[in-house]
């Protein structure tokens, strides 16, 4: 994939990593669509030259808004990264958190971001050349016990993101799954282990989003899915220690 002359809509492009992202691509002479829900940073953004689409994914109405916005002012949209998400850490076993809480978690993690995807397949068929790209976890290849939710709805992504690329195979759409290590953002505030930063990450898998990777990711977060899938006791270890 060539990583100039596109059009990107980047879900949760507002702050940490989708933002840096799109600084990146915006640098790299490609046409940036930031999607979030605050208003007030998206005005802000816009000074920076980005475009702007505000979007509650919890909210079908505004998903379907987006959709037209990106129909009618972008038609020719040819890449999506579905970045969007939200965290909440608490012993699911021992703490009765609020109904909506859990659905809130799934609903921006993935049934907001699976709604849009397939809204916007028929805009990235029109193109030459398309990439659908999700942002998922390590979490979701091994779950972590005070965030039970939010591994759930990593697994979730991670099992659509292959089920997306497989579907998409013979298309001008090729699908691949961006797996941050911890990353210093609004999401990790306050966890005291070591962080990357987000700028530091984006620049390195852009090699990796050039060349189309499956996964695009870092090494040690290569070595944690092996691991997960080979040795569940070593991974968990390695989560509890976090
Ligand atoms: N940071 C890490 O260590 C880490 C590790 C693995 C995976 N990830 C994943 O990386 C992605 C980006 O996270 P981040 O670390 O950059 O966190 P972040 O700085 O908190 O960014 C989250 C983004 O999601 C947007 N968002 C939240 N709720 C939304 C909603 N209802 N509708 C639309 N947009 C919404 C936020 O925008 P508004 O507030 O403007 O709506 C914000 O731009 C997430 O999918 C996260 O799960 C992060």
């Amino acid at each position: 994939m060539k990583l100039s002359g596109n059009t990107i809509l980047i879900t949760g492009g507002t702050s940490g990593i989708g933002y840096e992202l799109g600084k990146i691509l915006l640098a790299q002479d490609n046409k940036v669509i930031l999607l979030g829900r605050s208003k007030e940073k998206l005005q802000e953004l816009k000074q920076q030259g980005f475009e702007i689409i505000a979007c509650d994914l919890e909210n079908q109405e505004d998903i379907e808004n987006a959709v037209v916005i990106i129909q009618n002012q972008f038609p020719d949209l040819n890449m999506l990264f579905n970045n969007a998400g939200v965290q909440h850490n608490y012993m699911f076993t021992e703490t009765a958190v609020p109904p909506h809480r859990i659905r809130q978690e799934l609903e921006i993690n993935v049934t907001g971001q699976m709604i849009l995807t397939q809204l916007l397949i028929p805009v990235l068929s029109t193109v030459e050349k398309a990439m659908i790209v999700n942002t998922t976890s390590g979490l979701g290849a091994f779950p972590k016990t005070d965030g039970l939710v939010y591994s759930a709805s990593k697994a979730a992504m991670r099992n659509f993101t292959s089920g997306l690329r497989i579907a998409l195979k013979k298309t001008n759409i090729a699908v691949s799954e961006f797996i941050p290590p911890v990353t210093d953002t609004g999401m990790t505030r306050g966890r005291g282990e070591k962080k990357l930063s987000a700028a530091v990450l984006v620049k390195k898998i852009m090699p990796q989003l050039k060349k189309e990777k499956k996964i695009l990711t870092v090494p040690a977060m290569r070595m944690f899915l092996w691991i997960a899938f080979l040795f569940p006791g070593l991974a968990n270890k390695i989560l509890s220690k976090k």
